[in-house]
């Protein structure tokens, strides 16, 4: 099928005679998914024209109908009266048509000194600068809920672990406490970001500037941008900035996924270690019994979106030459999408750290499984009996050995057993063998003692929500 009988595209269709073919409408249109960029494009035409007037580029009167038009188009799109056509490709030429009906040619003025390439650079990074805003009050939002129950679980003792083994008691709110330090870092990887992508392509125009006597610094600050970017090649060709917005949400939702995953495993009635409610768990249609944590299964998911549109944008842009592509049309369903699934993640587990209830006593019975204060009794005598602490490592080795062998935990083992394996050990011992007393005695700076956990989470209100 062949486009030879439709007309033309009106805004840019002068040199051509005929119309595209079905399929290249279709597989032009971007219009579907960047109507979502409405709001930036309005306000950035808004901020050209005005300084195309202030630069007697543009005559007030004319000024005057575009901006008003502009808000009519604006009004009507959040109404929902505004139909939008898959003829006019994309929202700049959907916004520029429609403008054209309501003020006539006029509306064709609006476009001097200006690219639809400098309008989408400038459309996208104001809006990633939005929703990196948003994302950044949604995290702080988790990491506030993360510690507010650091704090009430500051004295919970539970089971630490390296290779999913048992490895030394810590205390649950210490353990949230990480996830918070994991967050801090997150928003700030989002807020260099945020950094570098504020400078705008505005004025940059197709590629090379224009010979208009534009003011860019005037339109940038209009548009909340700290300058205008300095080459105009890279002002519209680059997507680094959504390339690193893309890498540091997949980074983040890698956390999250970490936290999901231990959700899963400590609802399972093998760990046991917390409950989550109806509000954030399904049934089974076949087994009545079930309890599953899909919210949590879910944001452990989505990490696979975040990484598929960080590898989707890395590989559109490899090898485009400057300036611009059409490729560069693909950067938004990623982005949207990154955005979309980071936000429902970040609210998910916010919900769900409110929501659990941790069982106290079930993860303190597991924090003396396992020989977890084995390296408490190792410390004990190096600290007490001055014992070298290898030879203190290899005569733990051996009292662990002989209470797997008698079927007890390290509390439970008689003295007499102790101290045929190690004559040096006494009575005091066992106050070190308690997993309570052990977290307790942790109490070096970042380590796990409630008193330190108490004033870790004070100090990151302090340093994450002030
Ligand atoms: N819809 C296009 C995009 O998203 C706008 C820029 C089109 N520029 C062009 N020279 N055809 O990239």
């Amino acid at each position: 099928m062949t486009g030879a009988n439709k007309p033309a595209n009106s805004q840019w269709g002068g040199r051509f005679t005929g119309g595209p073919a079905e399929i290249m409408r279709r597989i032009n249109a971007s219009i579907d998914y960047d109507k979502r960029l409405y709001a930036e494009d309005i306000a950035g035409s808004k901020a050209h024209c005005a300084m195309l007037v202030a630069q007697n580029i543009l005559s007030p009167q004319d000024g005057a109908a575009i901006t008003a038009g502009l808000d009519q188009i604006r009004s009507e799109i959040e109404s929902g009266s505004f139909v939008f056509s898959a003829e006019n490709e994309d929202i700049h030429m959907n916004i520029e048509a429609r403008l054209a009906e309501l003020i006539g040619p006029v509306a064709g003025r609006l476009h001097t000194a200006r690219s639809r390439n400098d309008q989408v650079a400038t459309d996208l990074r104001l809006w990633l600068r939005d929703a990196i805003d948003r994302l950044d009050l949604e995290m702080r939002g988790l990491q506030r809920a993360l510690i507010d129950r650091a704090d009430a679980e500051a004295g919970t003792v539970m089971p630490g672990y390296t290779h999913l083994q048992i490895a030394q008691p810590v205390t649950l709110g210490h353990h949230l406490l990480a996830y918070v330090e994991m967050l801090g870092r997150d928003r700030g990887r989002l807020a260099d970001c945020r950094r570098r992508l504020n400078e705008s392509p505005l004025g940059a125009a197709a590629l090379a500037g224009t010979s208009f006597p534009i003011d860019r610094f005037a339109s940038a600050a209009a548009l909340g941008f700290d300058r205008p970017a300095a080459n105009s090649l890279d002002a519209v060709s680059d997507r680094d900035f959504a390339i690193e917005f893309l890498a540091a949400a997949a980074i983040t939702v890698m956390h999250l996924s970490r936290f999901a995953e231990e959700i899963v495993t400590w609802c399972s009635s093998e760990f046991g270690f917390i409950r989550l409610s109806d509000a954030f768990t399904t049934g089974s249609s076949i087994m009545p019994q079930k309890r599953n944590p899909d919210a949590a299964e879910l944001v452990r998911a989505k990490t696979g979106r975040l990484n598929g549109a960080l590898v989707a944008l890395l590989t559109v842009m490899k090898g485009l030459p400057l300036a611009y592509g059409k490729d560069m049309q693909e950067d938004k369903v990623p982005v949207f999408e990154a955005v979309d699934a980071l936000e429902l993640c970040l609210a998910a587990a916010a919900g769900m750290v409110r929501d659990m209830q941790p069982c106290r006593e079930r993860l303190r019975d597991a924090a003396g499984q396992g020989f977890a204060t084995a390296t408490d009794l190792a410390d004990w005598l190096v600290r007490v009996a001055g014992l070298p602490f290898r030879r203190a490592h290899h005569a733990t080795g051996s009292i662990v050995r002989r209470a797997e062998a008698l079927g007890c935990t390290l509390a439970e083992l008689p003295l007499a057993e102790l101290q045929g394996v190690e004559p040096a050990l006494t009575d005091a011992v066992y106050d070190v063998l308690d997993p309570t007393r052990s977290v307790a005695s942790r109490t070096s700076f970042g380590g796990t003692a409630p008193e330190r956990v108490r004033a870790a989470a004070a100090e990151a209100r302090k340093r994450f929500l002030e």
